[in-house]
């Protein structure tokens, strides 16, 4: 709406939005309400791993850093542990068996936006906004569930709030030295293309 041009190109992709969100069927939105997560083909744990064993959740989603992706962590981070770790165990046995074969984990998704949504990770990483703010516990849980509805309310419910910013203060008054003071600006941008580009 800034301008014509992309506005215009904003608009078409918006429009296109309404069409397929009329047609309706969204995988992963089932998810939503379930206490469970779906089965997967090997009986990975957050909770054993995440939880239990703190192993932090970059360890195994490093590209959430850099990337639009969290990443799905290769069979190679798993055989590096579980080489010796529960290596009889037949759960483990299926991971050693894939690795050796050369066949990658089919892993069933979780969460899935619509592919008219722009989300990226490393923004967020960035801002410190913690993964468990969007995913809940993940370390509590045997199978990952979706949380959040990821509706474009939840969204900008958390855009719209007003950035926090650290004031250095100039003066050497104590009581208006450093601290964090709220400002009237939203802390992400609510503009239409910033998440419909
Ligand atoms: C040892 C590796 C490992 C660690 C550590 C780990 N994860 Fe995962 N994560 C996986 C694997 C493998 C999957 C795919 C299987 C599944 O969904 O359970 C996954 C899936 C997910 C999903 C669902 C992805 C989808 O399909 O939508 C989320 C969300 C997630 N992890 C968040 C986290 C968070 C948050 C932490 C830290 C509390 C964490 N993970 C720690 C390996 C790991
Ligand atoms: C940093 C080390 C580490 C990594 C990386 C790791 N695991 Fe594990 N895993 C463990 C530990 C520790 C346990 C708990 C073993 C125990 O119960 O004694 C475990 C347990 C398991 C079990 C359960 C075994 C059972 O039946 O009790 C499965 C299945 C498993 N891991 C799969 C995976 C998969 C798949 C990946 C890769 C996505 C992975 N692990 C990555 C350390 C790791
Ligand atoms: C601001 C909310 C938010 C935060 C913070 C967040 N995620 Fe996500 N995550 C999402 C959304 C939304 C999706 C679905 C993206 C899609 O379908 O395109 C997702 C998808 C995923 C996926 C599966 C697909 C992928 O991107 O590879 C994994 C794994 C994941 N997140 C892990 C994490 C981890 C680990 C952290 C913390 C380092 C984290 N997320 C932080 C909102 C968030
Ligand atoms: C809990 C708060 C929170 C939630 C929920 C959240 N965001 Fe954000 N978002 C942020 C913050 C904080 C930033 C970083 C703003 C900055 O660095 O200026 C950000 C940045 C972004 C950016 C990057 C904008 C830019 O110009 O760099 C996009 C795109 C984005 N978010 C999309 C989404 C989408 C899509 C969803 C919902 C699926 C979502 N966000 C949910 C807090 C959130
Ligand atoms: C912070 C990210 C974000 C911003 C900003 C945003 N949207 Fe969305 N929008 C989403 C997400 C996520 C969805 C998909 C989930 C849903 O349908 O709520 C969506 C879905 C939609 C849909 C599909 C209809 C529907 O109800 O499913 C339309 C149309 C739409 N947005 C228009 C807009 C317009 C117009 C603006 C600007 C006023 C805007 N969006 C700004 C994140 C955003």
């Amino acid at each position: 709406m800034r301008s014509r041009g992309g506005g215009g190109v904003g608009w078409l992709v918006i429009a296109a939005a309404l069409a397929v969100a009329a047609a309706g069927g969204r995988v992963g939105a089932q998810w939503a309400t379930q206490r469970d997560g779906p089965v997967q083909p090997v009986a990975y744990s957050h909770k054993v791993h995440a939880g239990d064993n703190q192993i932090p959740c970059l360890f195994c989603h490093a590209e959430a850093r850099r990337s639009p992706q969290a990443g799905i962590p290769s069979l190679q981070r798993c055989v590096g542990c579980h080489q010796i770790t529960a290596a009889g165990r037949p759960e483990v046995k299926k991971v050693l068996q894939a690795w050796a074969t050369k066949t990658p984990i089919a892993w069933v998704r979780v969460h899935d936006l619509p592919d008219f949504v722009y989300f990226s990770h490393a923004p967020h990483v960035r801002a410190e906004v913690t993964c468990q703010t969007c995913h809940g516990p993940v370390e509590t849980m045997e199978r990952v569930r979706q949380v959040a509805t990821l509706k474009m309310g939840w969204c900008l419910e958390c855009h719209r709030r007003p950035r926090v910013t650290t004031v250095r203060q100039a003066t050497a008054s104590p009581q208006a030295s450093a601290g964090p003071q709220a400002t009237t600006e939203p802390q992400a941008p609510t503009d239409c293309l910033a998440c419909h580009k």
